[in-house]
């Protein structure tokens, strides 16, 4: 198994799960006249992220590594920052909270393939390129309501 892809998939799988806290706090919170539309986007978003977790840490598994479970590491090695619970983000605040975060899980994902295609692993290379598009169907989903 290569390590540095397994050490990847952790940041990957790390990152997916603030993500989501993330997407469940604006499910949650968010408030206004177009309430509906904005809770239903942000519990789109939600399980989109959120469907990509078991995959990867299944995928960790198949590579002979351990997925990262404890909340404080999912923490500490994402590159998303939870969403700041003292900040009152309005919708709006929290569209581009969400997007700067799919941006961010986006460009990680390339770095991810690269990553991989270097270590001769096309299955996570074949994962992560399934999942980028994913992600950029979320993004794209979150710029034309900020547009
Ligand atoms: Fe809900």
């Amino acid at each position: 198994m290569s390590k540095a892809v397994v050490e990847h998939l952790n940041l990957e799988l790390a990152t997916a799960f603030v993500q989501s806290f993330n997407a469940q706090r604006y499910h949650w919170m968010v408030s206004g006249p177009h309430f509906r539309d904005y809770h239903l986007r942000f519990g789109e978003l939600y399980e989109a992220v959120h469907a990509t977790i078991d995959e990867l840490a299944e995928r960790v598994r198949m590579l002979d590594g351990t997925p990262i479970t404890s909340p404080s590491q999912m923490e500490s090695l994402s590159v998303v920052k939870p969403s700041d619970t003292k900040k009152r983000l309005d919708a709006t605040g929290m569209l581009k909270e969400a997007l700067a975060g799919q941006d961010k899980i986006i460009a990680l994902m390339h770095k991810g393939i690269e990553i991989a295609d270097q270590a001769g692993d096309p299955g996570t290379s074949d994962l992560l390129t399934r999942f980028v598009q994913d992600h950029q169907k979320e993004a794209w989903f979150l710029r034309e309501m900020l547009a």
